[in-house]
């Protein structure tokens, strides 16, 4: 890979760095990205970057090149098998980046007739998702949520809602019964967090397992069971292989599409008095602070010239969506009206299948949170808020909140639909050890 003359930081720009590639982690990048974005921007479209140490890539930061990528799966592959610095041994071991990056034999890693066929059977199956069941849902896990926390008005926003939220609406979605859905909570939990990650993948992929084989044998009104009936026939492996992307991709962004919004909102006092409140404040995250910052790895098929770059076949190149989101070019159009534009979800073959539900399941889990509370506030100085470190994903570590204290929350909005009661049951009826996971606390709740 070509690579341009570093451009000098501006003074006092925390993008200061060595050896020509600017790093994407740490607690620099993770307080101020934008400042990162800005700079990264003196290169031209694309700019060299390390995702970790020792591991380097080429980020696109301009829209229109991002758009011009994401829509060329000629020329860009997604089959991480192509990783020429992986395959040369060039990744430390160690790296956190490995797994995240490393081929999978799913959607997201696959290109041409292989990613339609697993694609559609993703799309198909989360389009069968009914709406109105899916707000029920939310609605219900967001008023579980906020019993745990309402009586003693003050609440971590993050960790006892956002991040939970999406957890216990996925395995309602997917069909969990309680030990499996302990297991998923504590699989995903344990993957992001970074606490035994090993055993947590492993747990995860367990319990994914077991979901498969108790689908076959006994379907059900769910997203598992609608995959698996697809007429694209995936084999067992390729089922645990798309749920498990499924889980993993839609959670973690999910967690911080509702954490962001929610700390916009309480800092953003311009939000207050408009009646769009949350659709316009999910928009305006989309755009400035994305869940996801940096992903859409691809490939180059081949050696070729690139907005100005000359790239070998099987270089990383990603894209940040938050520095196309925010380049001063783009202001103009936003403003004529263009609002959904955004990257966010990406774009292309591979752009989220899911973004639809996810801004459904956002919109309830904020709207439910600020009826019940209705005066939620920052409870300590923004400025002492922190963020995740790493490349990829743009989330807060907590959300500290207060608000006066309520004492109603005590029910489910809806009856628990019959299904959820028979697992819960089901799962008592065995004879299994007793239910101390969250989800079974949750599936108590709501059926006792
Ligand atoms: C219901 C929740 C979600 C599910 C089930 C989900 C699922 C997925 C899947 C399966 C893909 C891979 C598609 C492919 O390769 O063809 C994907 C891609 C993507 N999703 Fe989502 N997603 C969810 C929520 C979100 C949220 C909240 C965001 C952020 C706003 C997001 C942003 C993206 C982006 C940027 C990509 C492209 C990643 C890449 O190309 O590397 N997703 N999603």
């Amino acid at each position: 890979m070509e690579r341009p003359t570093a451009p000098v930081p501006p003074p006092g720009c925390p993008a200061h760095h060595t050896g020509g590639r600017v790093p994407l982690y740490g607690p620099e990048f993770a307080a101020d990205p934008q400042a990162y974005y800005s700079y990264l921007r003196h290169y031209g479209p694309t700019a060299p970057v390390e995702l970790s140490p020792g591991v380097e890539a080429t980020l696109v930061t301009d829209y229109a090149t991002a758009l011009q990528l994401l829509q060329d799966s000629v020329s860009f592959r997604k089959d991480a098998r192509r990783w020429r610095d992986f395959n040369e041994g060039r990744v430390p071991a160690d790296s956190p980046i490995g797994p995240v990056l490393a081929y999978r034999p799913n959607c997201m890693f696959s290109d041409g007739a292989e990613h339609l066929r697993l694609r559609q059977a993703v799309t198909d199956s989360m389009a069968r998702v009914d709406s109105r069941k899916l707000s029920q849902s939310t609605e219900q896990v967001s008023d579980y949520l906020i019993a745990q926390f309402g009586a003693r008005g003050s609440a971590d926003l993050l960790g006892d809602y956002a991040k939970q939220l999406p957890l216990f609406v996925f395995n309602e979605l997917f069909g969990c019964p309680a030990d499996i859905g302990d297991r998923v909570v504590y699989g995903i939990t344990g993957m992001f967090d970074g606490v035994n990650a090993e055993r947590a993948v492993e747990v995860l992929f367990g319990a994914v397992g077991e979901l498969v084989a108790l689908k076959r044998a006994k379907p059900g009104d769910d997203v598992t069971s609608w995959l698996m009936q697809h007429q694209a026939a995936l084999t067992d492996e390729e089922m645990v292989h798309q749920l498990a992307l499924l889980l993993v991709a839609g959670n973690e962004p999910l967690r911080n599409l509702i954490g962001n919004t929610l700390h916009r909102l309480l800092t953003h006092d311009a939000y207050a008095n408009q009646g769009g409140l949350i659709d316009e404040a999910i928009d305006d995250t989309l755009w400035e602070n994305p869940p996801m910052q940096n992903l859409a790895p691809h490939y180059p098929a081949s050696d070729m010239d690139f907005a100005g770059q000359k790239l070998q076949a099987g270089d990383l190149v990603l894209v940040s969506f938050a520095a196309a989101n925010t380049g001063p070019a783009l202001t103009a159009a936003r403003k004529a009206g263009s609002n959904r534009a955004h990257l966010a979800w990406s774009a292309g073959p591979h752009a989220c299948p899911s973004k639809d539900p996810a801004r459904q399941i956002t919109v309830t889990a904020i709207e439910n949170l600020l009826n019940k509370l209705p005066d939620v506030e920052l409870a300590v100085p923004e400025d002492s808020l922190t963020w995740r470190p790493g490349p990829f994903n743009r989330g807060l570590v907590a959300l500290p909140a207060r608000f006066t204290p309520v004492q109603t929350v005590r029910r489910p909005a809806a009856p628990a639909p019959a299904e959820t009661a028979a697992r819960s049951e089901n799962a008592q009826q065995a004879g299994r050890k007793p239910e101390r996971g969250m989800w079974s606390q949750f599936l108590n709740w709501l059926t006792r």
